[in-house]
């Protein structure tokens, strides 16, 4: 179920790059701090009221001002009370969720690569997990859509979607989500992880299955702050779903974790409340930022595929190197001081002749520069 050395691959690179002095595009993090104005709500929420519990479900201020924000974002309604729950991040939403509502007996489709909690959280569950592969080309990831209607069963429980997805930058569109739709059975359902969901580029805007009319009932969205708010430590996100589908994540969550940060709560509420417009910002300054990685790695021989959102871009090495990935990932780590995400990772039978490093984009500008520049000189050495 887990990675035989008990590490995720993240972590593994992580280590290499410390070890090897290099730049670390592997990381899935943002290298730069969030705005002082969130930092200093939580200094102000760290009083003797916020240093006990919250609610199970969440702080109702926040559920009230995530509300307001989605309404106004992404033209989606939520009853706080009913259809919000605040958790310790979207990965323990995420698992909730799986708990919740899959068990012995039932598939969960997983598109790969995938993200690497979904795997354990179905297997934990007692479900099997069902894999089914992405297509990856330079202009635009897609569903194989005859792959996905063959891989559904009767026994079929929930869909695991993400988008923008980690690690190939894919974007759902709101043609995607019809396209599923006629394909899975009613009862199944839709568990849509939306972390990056305000990183959606090139003027798009996001589409969730809670904009489709025959997905609104039956799906859960999942978000983090600490992806929105450049704050992954303080590990706080929401889920989105029905009433029915939130009675039912609850139910499991108040064993899992039972609630989360109360100061990270209060902090986001004030800050959401007092900058309202601020997730508005972050798709131009994340596309900037995948432009500026993708011209500092022209001329390095890695061709970089598109991507349509999240922090994350992909790069086909074929032309440089026949290594697999991890052992490239390693080499290119060592030689060039550069660390990166092999894709292999993200399936649970890697194709064989893919050859693809994830990078990472939520990094200075100086360090994407930097990046480039080191692939091009160790490619000339
Ligand atoms: C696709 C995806 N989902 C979930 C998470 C985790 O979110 P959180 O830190 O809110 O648990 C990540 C973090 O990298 C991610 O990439």
């Amino acid at each position: 179920m887990f990675a035989p050395a008990g590490l995720s691959i993240f972590a593994e690179m992580t280590a290499l790059a410390q070890r090897y002095g290099a730049l670390n595009l592997a990381q899935g993090f943002p290298e730069f701090g969030p705005d002082p104005e969130l930092i200093a709500a939580f200094h102000r929420a760290l009083d003797a009221e916020s240093a006990q519990y919250a609610p199970m479900p969440g702080l109702l201020r926040l559920r009230e001002a995530v509300a307001a924000d989605q309404l106004r974002r992404n033209g989606t309604a939520y009853d706080p009370q009913h259809e919000i729950t605040v958790v310790p991040g979207a990965t323990v939403g995420i698992f909730s969720a799986i708990q919740a509502l899959c068990g012995p007996g039932d598939e969960v489709i997983l598109l790969e690569p995938a993200y690497d909690s979904y795997h354990p959280a179905v297997v934990m569950s007692g479900a099997v997990p069902v894999a089914v592969p992405l297509e990856i080309a330079a202009e635009r990831v897609s569903v194989h859509w005859d792959a996905l209607a063959a891989a559904v069963t009767p026994r079929t429980k929930m869909i695991v979607v993400n988008s923008p997805h980690n690690p190939t930058g894919m974007v759902w569109t709101h043609q995607d989500w019809a396209e599923l739709a006629a394909r899975i059975p009613e009862g199944a359902v839709v568990l849509s992880d939306e972390v990056y969901e305000t990183m959606v580029f090139d003027g798009a805007s996001l589409a969730s299955p809670h904009h489709n009319p025959s997905l609104r009932h039956r799906s859960l969205r999942a978000l983090s702050f600490g992806k929105t708010y450049h704050v992954t430590g303080w590990k706080l996100g929401v889920v989105l779903a029905p009433e029915n589908l939130s009675m039912r994540l609850r139910t499991a969550y108040q064993f899992i974790a039972f609630s989360a940060s109360t100061p990270a709560q209060h902090s986001v509420a004030d800050f959401l409340a007092s900058r309202p417009d601020y997730p508005n910002y972050l798709a131009d300054f994340f596309q900037a930022k995948r432009d500026l990685l993708a011209a500092s790695l022209k001329e390095s021989g890695f061709r970089t595929l598109h991507s349509a959102g999240s922090y994350f871009l992909l790069v086909d090495y074929s032309a440089v190197s026949d290594l697999a990935d991890r052992e490239f990932a390693e080499q290119l780590t060592r030689e060039a001081g550069l660390a990166t995400v092999p894709l292999s990772p993200f399936y649970r039978v890697p194709p064989k002749e893919e050859r693809m490093l994830r990078l990472c984009f939520a990094k200075e500008d100086a360090t994407l520069r930097e990046a480039g520049q080191r692939l091009r000189t160790w490619k000339q050495s």
